[in-house]
């Protein structure tokens, strides 16, 4: 299995035990339902590539998207969760522990670009924006063979896209958002900084297909907003959010990676959720190797001087209606 891990998924790989457990009975289709597609091509069959960061093929390599979970290298990673023993997943991570993952429809995850408009510190040092070159056109290949995959495929689906770079400012998803075709059983799910929603939504075929919309903002104010979305510009994300709550019947949920510098914005980003009535998301955040401080960002450890204001905070708006909070 070592062979068909990714070298950047090793250091992932090598954090779990990748032997045979015993006493988990939870059952988990993914295997035979989802997969995350990475910059590479390498298809990954579990929701997070993270969890399972094993490529059982390449999406160059294959001519229906049903290939994915029918080689043999899939249907050894099935025939393994199938049976319990769980051998290549991160048990302790994915939640099969606790409850069974059961997806009733396939699943493809869309993280083929890091391109993006904006160059937010928690997630990158400097902006990444491909336009040409050789690692360009290799990618923007990938997309266009996926996107004739996903328009021929005939059974229910959902597509998500992106949990790397921005799907609607990368010209390597465009492809894919121009061209996938409205279907039924077709469900759509952005993750987007959502600043250019308005500009191409209108030229977009699957706005009905649209389920799920998360927007990132991380903000409830226009300085705290254009301090954590480097390169955004507050007035840009209301016209899209506007936007938004006029045309379109997605859910909308508005994420905020909670950190020191927006505990003070927390109440601000609640008043917009309830004048939006949007969903709100709170999340923890991570340390993704780009911040020179990130100890000093991170309000979630004991030790930070915030932190017992962040918990006070947190608590106040616990039972709130709108919002929901991820691994907090
Ligand atoms: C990398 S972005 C890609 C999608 C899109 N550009 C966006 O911002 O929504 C995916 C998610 O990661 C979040 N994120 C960025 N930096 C993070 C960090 N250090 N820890 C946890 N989440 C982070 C973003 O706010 C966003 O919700
Ligand atoms: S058990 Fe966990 S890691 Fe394995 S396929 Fe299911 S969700 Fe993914
Ligand atoms: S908008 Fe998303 S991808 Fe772009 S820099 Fe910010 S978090 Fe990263």
């Amino acid at each position: 299995m070592l062979g068909n891990v990714p070298d950047y998924k090793l250091f992932k790989y090598n954090l779990h035990d990748r032997k045979s457990k015993s006493g988990i009975n939870n059952s988990c289709n993914y295997p035979h339902k989802a997969v995350t597609i990475d910059v590479d091509g390498n298809c990954m069959i579990c929701s997070c590539d993270g969890w399972l960061p094993i490529s059982v093929c390449r999406i160059d390599d294959i001519e229906t998207l049903d290939q994915i979970w029918n080689n043999p290298l899939a249907e050894k990673i099935q025939k393994d969760v199938d049976s319990k023993k769980f051998t290549w997943c991160s048990v302790d991570s994915c939640g099969i522990r606790k409850r069974d993952q059961i997806i009733k429809q396939h699943y493809v995850s869309v993280n083929v670009d890091e391109s993006c408009n904006l160059a937010c510190p928690s997630c990158r040092r400097s902006k990444i924006y491909r336009t040409d070159g050789e690692q360009f056109l290799a990618r923007k290949k990938k997309t266009e063979h996926l996107l004739d995959l996903v328009n021929r495929f005939d059974k229910p689906i959902e597509i998500m896209m992106s949990g790397n770079g921005d799907p609607f400012a990368s010209l390597i998803y465009r492809p894919l958002l121009l061209g996938m075709e409205p279907k039924e059983n077709f469900n759509v799910r952005f993750l987007t900084n959502g600043l250019l929603l308005k500009k191409l939504m209108p030229k977009m075929k699957i706005k009905e297909n649209i389920k799920y919309l998360d927007i990132s903002i991380d903000a409830g104010d226009r300085k705290t907003y254009e301090k954590l979305r480097l390169g955004g510009k507050w007035d840009s994300l209301i016209e899209n959010l506007n936007y938004v709550k006029q045309n379109m019947d997605s859910r909308v949920t508005l994420k905020f990676v909670l950190q020191r510098d927006n505990l003070a914005s927390l109440d601000n980003f609640v008043a917009l959720l309830e004048e939006y009535n949007f969903n709100g998301n709170i999340m923890p955040i991570e340390d993704w190797g780009v911040m020179p401080d990130f100890q000093s960002a991170n309000i979630f450890s004991e030790s930070h001087p915030d932190h017992p204001i962040m918990k006070k905070k947190l608590d106040q708006y616990r039972n709130h209606p709108l919002l929901f909070f991820h691994s907090i």
